[in-house]
C-alpha cells in the first residue's frame, strides 16, 4: 500500500471520540477528553499546546503504541483500534514512520547502516535495501555524509537521517512528536524544509507536534490542544 498523489485530499486517518484516561478512581488522569480529527493524504498536521495538553498521549494512539480508553482511530478506512497487539505492531513497522525528539540512531553505525538497518527491521527483503536506503538519504539532503557516525554530525543532520530512516520503507503516514524540539531554529527549519518537500514531492502524510511557532507557519494545518481537547483548527496555506 504506497502513499500516492491520486489520494490527495482524501482522508487518510480519522480520530472519533478519542479519549484517554490514566490510572483509574480518585488519581485518574484524563489525557484526551473527545478528540475528532480528519488526516488528508498529503497533508503536514502540526499539534501545538503546552505540556500536559495531550500531544504525545494523541500520537502515542495515532501510531498504534497505545490504545484510547474510548474512541476509535481509522487509518485507510481500517479501524486500527480494532487490531490485536501482533497486527499492530505490524502496521507500525510496514505502515508507519515515527520520529521522536531525541533521533534515536545508534551511535556505532553509520547514516547509511542506521537507515539500512531500519529497513530490515520493518522487515524488507533484503533486495533493494540499499538503493533502498541511498533513496532515503538522498530526499533529506544527507547521501553525501551517509558514511558518517552520528556523533560526526549536527543535531539537524542526525534528525535528517532519523527522518530517512522513517520513510527508507515508504510508509503511508510519518507521525513526528517534536522533531525540532533540540534543534536551534535554523536547524529546525532545515528538518521542516525536509517535511515539506516530502510532503509536496512525494505525497507524504505527516502528523506532528510542536510548540515553535515559526515552525507551525510551515504546517497545513494546526490543530490547538488544551487541556486534552482540541481548541482551534486552522488552516494556514491552501498549496
Ligand atoms: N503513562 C501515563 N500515566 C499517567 N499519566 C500520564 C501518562 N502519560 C501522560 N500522562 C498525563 O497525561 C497528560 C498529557 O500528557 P502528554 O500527552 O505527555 O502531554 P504533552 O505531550 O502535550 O506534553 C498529562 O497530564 C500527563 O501527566
Ligand atoms: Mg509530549
Amino acid at each position: 500500500m504506497e502513499a500516492c498523489r491520486t489520494n490527495d485530499g482524501e482522508t487518510l486517518l480519522k480520530a472519533v471520540g478519542i479519549r484517554r484516561v490514566f490510572g483509574k478512581g480518585q488519581t485518574a488522569v484524563t489525557a484526551l477528553a473527545d478528540i475528532h480529527l480528519n488526516v488528508k493524504t498529503g497533508t503536514l498536521v502540526a499539534l501545538k499546546g503546552r505540556s500536559g495538553s495531550g500531544k504525545t498521549t494523541l500520537l502515542n494512539i495515532l501510531s498504534a503504541l497505545d490504545e484510547p480508553t474510548g474512541g476509535q482511530v481509522f487509518l485507510q478506512n481500517r479501524e486500527i483500534t480494532a487490531l490485536s497487539p501482533l497486527e499492530r505492531s505490524r502496521l507500525r513497522r510496514k505502515e508507519l514512520g515515527l520520529i521522536f525528539q531525541s533521533f534515536g540512531l545508534i551511535p556505532l553505525m553509520s547514516a547509511y547502516e542506521n537507515v539500512e538497518y531500519g529497513l530490515r527491521i520493518a522487515g524488507a527483503p533484503s533486495s533493494g535495501n540499499r538503493e533502498a536506503a541511498i533513496e532515503a538519504l538522498e530526499k533529506v539532503g544527507m547521501k553525501d555524509r551517509m558514511k558518517h557516525r552520528p556523533m560526526e554530525l549536527s543535531g539537524g543532520e542526525q534528525q535528517r537521517v532519523a527522518i530517512a530512516r522513517a520513510i527508507a520503507h515508504k510508509p503511508t503516514l510519518l507521525i513526528a512528536d517534536e522533531p525540532t524540539a533540540e534543534l536551534d531554529s535554523r536547524m529546525g527549519y532545515q528538518v521542516m524544509k525536509v517535511f515539506r518537500e516530502l510532503v509536496q514531492k512525494a505525497g507524504m502524510t505527516i502528523v506532528m507536534t510542536t510548540h515553535d511557532p515559526g515552525i507551525m507557519e510551515l504546517a497545513d494545518y494546526v490543530v490547538a490542544l488544551e487541556d486534552g481537547r482540541i481548541v482551534t483548527q486552522n488552516q494556514l496555506s491552501a498549496d
